[in-house]
């Protein structure tokens, strides 16, 4: 892990895994791994899309920068009976695997927080196999998720310790950034840029719109318990300046308000995009 990156082993992910499950149960069934084929769980977290994937026969492989969450996995896949699961860490920049050694590679919300998408995306096109297929999630900039993500942004931006405005604690990343200026790095949720990377250019990539509900007894109970445990929020309030802090947590906590889908409870509707790339097919 490049050491500014953000630490994902940082605060408790696990109490937000669950969440994103869904999601991972339906990348897994669009996936349709099949009993002996090797395959990849790229940035597996706590193991959200490994456990099925074991479960489905195939030989798996968890690939995970932060060794805390990969530690999750790997006990998780034990106690699960997966002894022969292979856990390693590595971020998806630069993975320890050989050329062509797997079927299917498989990302729920992971890759997309890698800071150089180009070779994420090289390394994952030189680890699979001929006929191999490259399944991910990725968030669209839309939802009152991406206007927290772009207020939090705004508010790094401004904190003295980032004088170039670059630096947003990591917190930014994984949802694509509309706001003008500078040059934008390739997209996930618009993923054009994988089939200019294989060689000989051709890939067919298919995508489907999906959403996930985030759930909380309240607005401000979830956003509590995401500035204690959400990795990525601690990170972006640790990056805010102090003194600006109380005018981006309100502002915060009023985007989450008024974006609830439902009053007396949080209710929260992120769109997402599933994508489903076969570089050879
Ligand atoms: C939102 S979590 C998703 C985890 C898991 N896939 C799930 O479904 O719960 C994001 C994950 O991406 C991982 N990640 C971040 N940057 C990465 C990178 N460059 N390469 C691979 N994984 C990365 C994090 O360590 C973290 O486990």
């Amino acid at each position: 892990m490049a050491s500014d990156a953000l630490d994902w082993g940082d605060g408790t992910y696990e109490l937000f895994s669950p969440a994103l499950r869904p999601a991972a149960e339906r990348l897994l069934e669009q996936a349709a791994p099949q009993p002996g084929e090797r395959a990849i769980d790229l940035g597996s977290g706590d193991g959200n899309a490994t456990l099925p994937l074991a479960r489905s026969g195939a030989t798996v492989t968890a690939v995970e920068p932060a060794p805390r969450l990969l530690g999750v996995t790997a006990q998780r896949l034990a106690v699960a009976g997966f002894s022969d699961a292979t856990t390693i860490e590595a971020p998806a920049e630069a993975l320890p695997l050989p050329d062509g050694s797997a079927d299917l590679i498989v990302s729920n919300f992971a890759v997309i927080f890698s800071e150089e998408p180009e070779q994420a995306a090289r390394e994952v096109l030189r680890v699979l196999a001929p006929g191999g297929r490259f399944l991910y999630t990725a968030w669209r900039t839309a939802g009152p998720l991406a206007e927290v993500s772009m207020a939090m942004r705004r508010a790094v931006a401004e904190a003295p310790a980032n004088p170039a405005g670059d630096d947003d604690g990591g917190f930014g990343r994984g949802i694509p950034d509309e706001s003008p200026g500078g040059e934008a790095p390739p997209r996930w949720d618009e993923p054009d840029f994988l089939a200019a990377l294989v060689p000989g250019g051709a890939a067919a990539i298919t995508s489907s719109e999906e959403f996930v509900d985030f759930t909380a007894s309240s607005p401000d109970a979830w956003v509590d318990a995401m500035f204690a445990d959400q990795p990525a929020w601690r990170a972006a309030k640790r990056a805010v300046d102090p003194e600006r802090w109380p005018e981006t947590e309100a502002e915060i906590r009023e985007i989450l308000r008024s974006g609830s889908l439902e009053p007396d409870r949080l209710v929260l509707r992120s769109p997402y995009v599933l994508v489903e790339v076969q570089p050879h097919a």
